[in-house]
């Protein structure tokens, strides 16, 4: 079948917003709705480019109108042909007067799952490959799409480099045991004493859970570096903000101490959503309306306030003051690895906004964090946004030997296996900082969407990985 190259066919986004009005044009698409009126048929075109469809008017004088146009279901790919014109009825400003309209591929009208009616996230998610043909999770798809050009465009503008890190890594960076093993070793092998050594590596390797180690090693060359790609944690964590395979924002800034990092993260998001309230303003109405009511107007909040700066000692502080208020499920100590329910009340009901906690305990967070005069605490900040929690976490590096060297052993480390991480620190050490944004869980906060399973195309989790 003879169909249109595709770099003559405008995209019915385009079509919508700059329409060639009396010209003759050709699209390619979906049928989202037919139906008859009078002797004519209405089709509603959609190609995936934007929420609104195209209205394809048929007439009974095209030569496949009876045996194909009026057998059309949802879910068929059809060509259309015809005048762009002003559409006489409400619901549209242009209408495409097809001339022709070419069946591409048929959808099984029996079998299709896909109905005009609105399904649930959770059916949705049983369907991943076929779910993008709905409004909402192809309206997730483009946020998605604007956010991630939008990422290139900001660190392009302030002198950035993108590092690709690996996928395949020695180094577990968060030192908590959920890294995915890598092996080309047989089942029978595993089951020998050291298996590794006769491995792919020769020794253990697994999939990254962060590229910040790496990007450490560019920041210290280049100045200020961004890693952005997918990291893997085998954490059972069944919860609407947990993946075991996510896609991590990860910049890394030489010269740059705790205060300029938590000034980059603020201004990083606060663009990234103006950009997306401008570029997806289409979308978004549609989440504002559907799926989180009143997401605009808190996306606004975020992009105009200066978000609320506290201390870990004083976040455990104001959690307590609350425990009359609010009862937590998990109890409130100095100490804790914050849950959260503690974190989503400080932004929610304490601050109203977003809120960076600084000052972690030393022995909740990772070995790289800056220890802290006091000894207690590490130079680390996590970015606390409602509806989610953490949205951030970051600290400034540790970028003395002799400290590091120390908190490597503490961790019990194989400081060997970390030579060149420690090098990094014997020639031309600078303080240095970075922090990792969970691009899922951004996507969730521009959404309104509450699942993260609904945010990523498809979802990895425990005892679940279709497609
Ligand atoms: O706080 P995390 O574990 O920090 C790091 O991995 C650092 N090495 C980053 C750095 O400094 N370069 O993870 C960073 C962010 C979290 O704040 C969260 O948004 C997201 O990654 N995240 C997850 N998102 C989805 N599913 C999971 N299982 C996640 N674990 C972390
Ligand atoms: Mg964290």
């Amino acid at each position: 079948m003879e169909i249109k190259n595709i770099m003559n066919t405008p995209r019915i986004a385009e079509v919508l917003k700059n329409p060639p009005m009396g010209e003759d044009i050709s699209v390619q698409g979906w049928v989202r709705t037919r139906r008859d009126s009078g002797n004519l048929s209405f089709i509603e075109l959609g190609d995936g480019s934007s929420l609104a469809n195209l209205q394809i008017i048929a007439e009974p004088v095209l030569p496949n109108y009876t045996d194909e146009i009026k057998k059309l279901t949802v879910g068929c790919a059809i060509e259309a042909g015809g005048r762009l014109v002003a559409s006489p009825a409400k619901g549209q400003d242009v209408e495409l007067q097809a001339s022709s309209i070419k069946v591409i591929g048929w959808a099984e009208p029996t079998t299709y799952p896909l109905q005009k009616k609105r399904h649930s996230f959770e059916f949705l998610r049983s369907i991943t490959h076929l779910r993008p043909r709905t409004n909402a999770l192809a309206a997730v798809a483009r946020v998605r799409s604007a956010l991630n050009f939008g990422i290139h465009d900001f660190f392009k503008q302030r002198g950035f480099y993108q590092v690709h890190t690996p996928i395949i890594t020695t180094s577990d960076c968060e030192g908590a045991g959920e890294m995915f093993t890598v092996t080309a070793l047989e089942p029978e092998q595993l089951k020998k004493e050291t298996p590794y050594d006769r491995d792919f590596f020769g020794r253990r390797a697994g999939l990254t859970v962060s590229g910040q180690l790496q990007a450490e090693v560019y920041a210290l060359a280049m100045g200020r570096v961004y890693t952005f790609g997918p990291t893997f944690r085998a954490e059972n964590s069944n919860t609407s903000r947990h993946l075991a395979e996510f896609w991590m924002l990860e910049p890394e800034m030489a010269f740059c101490d705790l205060q300029c990092n938590m000034e980059l993260a603020q201004t990083l998001i606060r663009n990234l959503i103006g950009r997306v309230l401008e570029d997806c303003a289409e979308d978004l109405v549609l989440f504002d309306r559907f799926v989180a009511k009143g997401v605009i107007q808190k996306l606004e909040t975020v992009r105009d306030v200066d978000f609320v700066h506290m201390t870990y000692t004083e976040a455990i502080e104001t959690l307590q003051a609350s425990a009359g208020k609010k009862a937590f499920k998990f109890p409130v100590a100095w100490g804790i690895d914050m849950q959260a329910e503690h974190e989503r009340f400080l932004c929610e009901e304490v601050a109203g906004r977003p809120v960076i906690v600084t000052n972690y305990p030393r022995e909740i967070k990772p070995f790289y964090m800056r220890l802290d005069e006091s000894g207690k605490t590490v130079a680390a900040m996590d970015v606390l946004v409602p509806g989610i929690g953490e949205l951030v976490g970051g600290s400034q590096r540790e970028e003395r030997y002799a400290v590091l060297l120390d908190r490597m052993e503490a961790a019990g480390l194989d400081v060997d296996e970390y030579g060149w991480y420690l090098d990094l620190r014997r020639y031309g050490t600078v303080p240095h900082s970075g922090f990792g944004l969970g691009f899922e869980r951004l996507v969730q906060l521009v959404t309104g969407m509450s699942n993260i399973r609904d945010v990523i195309a498809f979802p990895r989790t425990p005892g679940s990985a279709p497609c």
